[in-house]
């Protein structure tokens, strides 16, 4: 038998340390938990990402009486920012959730989300770098192959 450990890189940040660039992405990921329409859970995620070209596209999660038809926040801002700029890269998703009243302070993008991000490092060639705010601190996450070591491809 043969055994391997798999490490990940992540950094933890506090919000005042981060780059003016991090900051800006983050507000927007925080703010865009208000528009989430999550009338099933209460539980408002919010997703920014930053584009090659400087653009930055927001989503939310998008709920459904029928659960499974609903959209988790990430997705809807990486499908919306791949169908307005298909040929540009993904440079950074800044991730956010917030409920009963404040910011989330556990948050990691759930695993077809992280599916669909890696789809995304391989379109472009390039790593996506994650931030996900959970309230007091930062986590930095330079590839989303970092949060997925064993993701599925073929
Ligand atoms: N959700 C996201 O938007 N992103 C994730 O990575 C995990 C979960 C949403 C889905 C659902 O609307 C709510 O959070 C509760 O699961």
């Amino acid at each position: 038998m043969r055994e391997f450990n798999i490490v990940a890189k992540i950094r933890i940040s506090s919000y005042k340390e981060l780059s003016a660039e991090e900051k800006h992405l983050i507000d927007y990921a925080k703010r865009s938990t208000q528009n989430a329409y999550a009338p099933y859970s209460g539980f408002k995620v919010g997703a920014a990402v930053l584009l090659e070209n400087g653009k930055i596209i927001t989503g939310n999660n998008q709920e459904n009486i029928a659960y499974p038809s609903g959209l988790c926040a990430e997705r809807v801002a990486v499908f919306y920012a791949n169908a307005t700029y298909p040929d540009v890269r993904i440079k950074t998703i800044a991730v956010a959730a917030y409920f009963e009243g404040d910011y989330v302070e556990k948050l990691s993008p759930c695993g077809s989300c992280l599916q669909v991000l890696q789809e995304v490092e391989n379109r472009y060639q390039s790593p996506v770098q994650v931030l996900l705010y959970r309230k007091h601190e930062v986590y930095i996450v330079d590839s989303v192959k970092d949060l997925m070591p064993l993701n599925f491809s073929f």
